[in-house]
């Protein structure tokens, strides 16, 4: 028996995948992380199953965007390649934490802003796929609490922290710890460290992302802009709202 959330997300990840995926055409296919891409990889794989795509399917490569993106390729049947084999991807679908009117995204939710970012700058085309939740009236920061995810080099925590504080205003930034599955902070498919910096509502989040990015010791940003093609969200009532 699924949620009705669990229904929200795979309804909006097939219909993402039917409806952007030229199975004629692309072969190289961006497979992000989260909890909604779960059935992106579900539908990927039942493409290969079906005798009207499975000739063309066959030739999918899905790069991953982190380590549980890969299991999802390999679970799924799918065929696994890395970036540095194939650096431009013809498509890549992933979740977000937040998007915003503008298309504008908050992600790293799951730890993999990095190579999600990796990834999705390097395709033709950025599909979202979430559920209702993720749909801000207006800005970031609105439905997305928790602050933006930042990736740093673990010996500079402490300098970014303050620098989040002192130098951009920064509400709170905590370092985001695994507890209670670890003691100590959450490590990386970088090994990493992230930090989780709340700077309320984001009117200009281009800018913020460039003040944060400046910063020493700062990998990448949780900030995705002029990114992402298009946001599908699955509702609870089974229909898919899409915005471009
Ligand atoms: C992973 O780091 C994130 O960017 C995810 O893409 C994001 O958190 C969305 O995850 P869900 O689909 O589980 O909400």
């Amino acid at each position: 028996l699924h949620s009705t959330l669990e229904q929200a997300k795979r309804f909006a990840a097939y219909r993402a995948v039917d409806e952007n995926l030229d199975y004629l055409n692309h072969r190289v296919i961006g497979v992000g992380s989260g909890s909604t891409v779960i059935y992106v990889a579900e539908r990927l794989g039942q493409y290969l199953l079906d005798p009207k795509y499975a000739v063309h399917a066959s030739q999918f490569v899905c790069i991953p965007t982190g380590f549980q993106s890969k299991g999802l390729i390999l679970t799924n049947g799918l065929r696994l390649g890395t970036i540095e084999q194939h650096p431009s991807l013809d498509i890549v679908f992933d979740g977000a934490d937040e998007v915003d009117v503008n298309l504008q995204l908050i992600k790293g939710g799951g730890g993999c802003l990095f190579q999600e970012k990796l990834v999705s700058t390097s395709a033709a085309k950025f599909v979202v796929v979430a559920d209702y939740r993720k749909r801000s009236p207006k800005y970031l920061g609105t439905n997305w609490v928790k602050g933006v995810p930042i990736e740093v080099v673990p010996t500079s925590y402490i300098r970014v922290l303050s620098d989040l504080k002192t130098k951009l205003k920064c509400k709170n930034a905590v370092l985001r710890q695994g507890a209670p599955a670890k003691a100590g902070p959450v490590v990386t498919d970088n090994c990493n460290f992230i930090i989780d910096a709340d700077f309320g509502e984001i009117e200009h989040p281009e800018i913020l992302h460039r003040d944060i990015k400046m910063l020493v010791g700062v990998v990448e940003t949780g900030l995705f802009i002029d990114n992402a093609s298009k946001a599908y969200f699955g509702n609870p009532d089974g229909s898919v709202d899409l915005r471009v």
